[in-house]
């Protein structure tokens, strides 16, 4: 691949990260949440979401197609990035690995979570908050969903610190240590909202 399409794809791979699925990512956690509140409120909020019009199209263009091409692009991203953590040992190096491992683990996260949801959906069976409360009764499922949204909170807030590195928004070494500490609200913010919302499908 020359140089130039490879500096393209690799913007549109930071872009895709964050608009839209971050943007998807973070809105889905808000919208679970609702569990919190009880059966009636999350089934109210996810057939809400679910009866959109013109669900298929918004779906294909705002997750499928730019959560396929960020997955695919990053697999070969993450298989041929140069990892440093032995020889350097510092923070950013331990996050530019982690990254890596968590956009690995997501792939078959998120492969699993939309055949166990939205595959079974398009056969005819009904998601609502009772197949989320049977399959989070079992506690290895119910340990897997919770690496899996700690995984992706990880992923996107530890993403937007890169992304404001790679468009120039965060240069000085002041404004990236600033960037690090807003991330870190950003990630415990969203793991707490995500975790919450499984845990009011098991208790
Ligand atoms: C939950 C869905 C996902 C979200 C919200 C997300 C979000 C992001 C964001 C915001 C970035 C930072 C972009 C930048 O560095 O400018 C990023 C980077 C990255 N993502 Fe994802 N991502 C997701 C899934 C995945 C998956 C499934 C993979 C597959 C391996 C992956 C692999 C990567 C890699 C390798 C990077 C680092 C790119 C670099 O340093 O140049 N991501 N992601």
């Amino acid at each position: 691949m020359s140089r130039e399409s490879d500096f393209y794809l690799r913007r549109l791979h930071s872009l895709l990260g964050v608009i839209p699925v971050g943007l998807f990512v973070a809105q889905h956690l808000v919208i679970n949440h609702f569990a919190t509140r009880g059966e009636e409120a999350f089934n109210t909020a996810s057939n809400f979401m679910g009866n959109l019009p013109f669900v298929l199209f918004l779906e294909w263009i705002i997750i499928y197609l730019p959560l396929m091409f960020h997955g695919f692009y990053g697999v070969y991203i993450a298989f041929t990035a140069k990892n440093n953590v032995q020889r350097y040992g510092t923070f950013r190096n331990w996050m530019f690995l982690l990254q890596r491992v968590t956009g690995v683990f997501l792939v078959i996260f998120i492969a699993w979570h939309v055949y166990e949801t939205r595959i079974q959906k398009a056969l005819g069976a009904e998601v609502n908050f009772n197949m989320m409360e049977e399959i989070l009764s079992n506690p290895f499922m119910l340990a897997f969903y919770i690496a899996g949204v700690l995984a992706a909170t990880f992923h996107l807030a530890n993403g937007l610190w890169s992304f404001a590195v790679t468009w120039g928004i965060a240069q000085s070494p002041r404004s990236q240590t600033i960037v690090t500490y807003i991330t870190i609200v950003a990630f415990l913010v969203l793991s707490v909202i995500g975790v919450q919302a499984l845990l009011a499908f098991v208790v």
